[in-house]
């Protein structure tokens, strides 16, 4: 069974209170929830994790190595500062797939960078929560035909 780890970035423990007029009114907790049961249906396994910090970030990329397929994440700000995440994925080379709750590119033009992408299989960004989920049809299906 191909196994997924979920990477959540800073701030994204907030959600639900955080801008939800940006960002929605769903808690991690709903979003892990909703991906739990997508990962049901799709036959995969799925695991969590969520810090504010860049490094601890940085040390369960590493971990994933041999360990799960893929990767979602959504690195919350570090998408536009942070060359070590971006070097952590490809370090371990594990197909990744980068979602984002809002159109980052319609946003601030700090925001239309990412690090991540160009180590990243896709970007699925702008549809909320519905984005998380997206991101994982695709990435399931990216590695179902790789
Ligand atoms: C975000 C977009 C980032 O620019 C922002 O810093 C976040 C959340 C999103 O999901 O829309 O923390 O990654």
């Amino acid at each position: 069974m191909l196994a997924i780890q979920v990477l959540h970035g800073p701030n994204l423990n907030l959600l639900g209170k955080r801008e939800p007029e940006i960002y929605g009114q769903q808690t991690l907790d709903a979003i892990n929830q909703m991906l739990t049961e997508e990962a049901r249906q799709l036959e995969v396994a799925i695991e969590f994790f969520q810090s504010n910090h860049e490094g601890a970030l940085v040390d369960q990329i590493q971990t994933t190595l041999g360990r799960v397929q893929g990767i979602l994440i959504n690195p919350g700000a570090y998408t536009h500062t942070s060359v070590a995440i971006r070097d952590a994925l490809a370090a371990v080379a594990v197909p990744t797939v980068e979602v984002h709750l809002s159109n980052i590119h319609q946003r601030e033009p700090f925001r239309h960078h990412s690090y991540i992408a160009p180590v990243a299989v896709g970007q699925i960004c702008g549809f909320g929560a519905e984005s998380y989920r997206l991101g994982l049809q695709a990435l399931v299906s990216h590695l179902q035909s790789s």
